[in-house]
């Protein structure tokens, strides 16, 4: 019998269903977003994202499973993102996990979020081979990583401070624009001129991989407040985009210099962003590579990405136990799977 894998993703801030079917792929995905619930307080508030989570997950497995036009009784196996987190949402989907997998004595697989990332473009119609190289850049981490299969993963570099995403999230405040801030930003910035303002790309000056982009912010403000007008927000938005694009596109290049690795992924929230998927494809390409992205859809957090994951990682699944859950879990503690069973 194929196996049909539910995959349930509440790590933040979306709650999101979905169905992976071994052979037809993906079946179907759900997800609600709640920004709107969390746009007041200009942030995640991680009580509220937890209860949120709990009204939420029952109808959208519902919602997914009609979608599909099935029942419960077709899931095979359910995977759930078990960290990294806020443990509190975090433990929402992976109690519903388990307790779905034990009622139905099915095999239940915890999900790394970043691996979920990292594979979301397996889903493509052209996906990438191994080995490759790995930018995971989101609003918790950004990292650099080689890739040599599923489980393999040696971290080339990280940031040593914020996250991109988090760098976005907290220069558009600064700019005063609306939570999640990484697409307003971007939006604003379109309308930004070039030039008018620079910003030093840090850590570029020097060799390695690592990355830190909380100085970034304080050199925005610095500008905003000595140009003191409105107009001014879209430059700098514009020249802040620019050096964060800059500054991943000259590590990414590195570190496929560094690995003489033709093929790079792209993953995670910042992924989504338009000037980034631009330069990189530009860059890669002129190299003689090629660089491969999610949709969209799925370079933001999805459970398509777990459910594709999880069935990865099918054979090695547990049948009952502890609930799983780790709000901290390094990316480069994994293993490739056990058991037969590989993408
Ligand atoms: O992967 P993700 O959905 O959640 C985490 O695992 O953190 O990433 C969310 C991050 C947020 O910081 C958000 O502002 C950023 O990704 N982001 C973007 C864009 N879309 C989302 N940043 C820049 N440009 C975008 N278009
Ligand atoms: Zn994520």
């Amino acid at each position: 019998m194929p196996a049909i894998v539910l995959g349930i993703e509440t790590s933040c801030d979306e709650t999101a269903v979905a169905l992976y079917h071994e052979q037809y792929g993906l079946l179907a995905h759900r997800l609600h977003s709640q920004a709107a619930l969390h746009e007041n307080y200009g942030g995640v508030v991680p009580e509220l994202a937890a209860r949120d989570h709990v009204n939420r997950i029952l109808p959208l497995v519902r919602s997914a499973l009609d979608d599909a036009q099935l029942t419960t009784g077709d899931i095979t196996a359910v995977a759930h993102t078990a960290g990294p987190g806020l443990i509190g949402a975090l433990l929402v989907g992976a109690a519903f996990a388990t307790g779905f997998a034990f009622s139905r004595s099915l095999p239940l697989v915890p999900v790394h979020h970043l691996e979920g990332h990292l594979l979301a473009p397996m889903l493509e119609d052209d996906p990438p081979r191994f080995p490759f190289v790995a930018l995971l850049a989101s609003g918790g981490h950004t990292l650099l990583a080689e890739v040599k299969g599923i489980g393999c993963y040696r971290i080339l570099g990280e940031t040593l401070d914020d996250a991109a995403g988090e760098a976005f999230d907290k220069t558009a405040k600064l700019l005063g624009l609306p939570y999640p801030g990484g697409p307003h930003l971007a939006k604003l910035a379109e309308q930004g001129r070039t030039g008018r303002f620079h910003f030093r790309r840090p850590m570029t000056d020097r060799a390695g991989l690592d990355f830190s982009f909380s100085g970034l912010k304080t050199a925005v403000a610095t500008a905003l407040a000595a140009a003191g007008d409105a107009a001014s927000k879209a430059d700098l938005a514009r020249a802040f985009e620019e050096c964060i694009v800059d500054t991943l596109v000259i590590k990414c290049c590195r570190a496929l210099e560094q690995t003489a690795y033709t093929r790079l992924v792209v993953a995670g929230g910042v992924s989504a962003n338009h000037r980034l998927r631009e330069q990189l494809i530009d860059k890669v390409t002129s190299r003689g590579g090629r660089a491969y992205f999610p949709r969209p859809d799925f370079c933001t957090d999805n459970a398509a990405m777990i459910a594709y994951a999880g069935w990865t990682r099918l054979a090695e699944a547990r049948r009952s136990g502890p609930i799983i859950a780790r709000s901290r879990w390094p990316l480069s503690e994994l293993s490739a799977p056990t058991g037969n069973q590989s993408g």
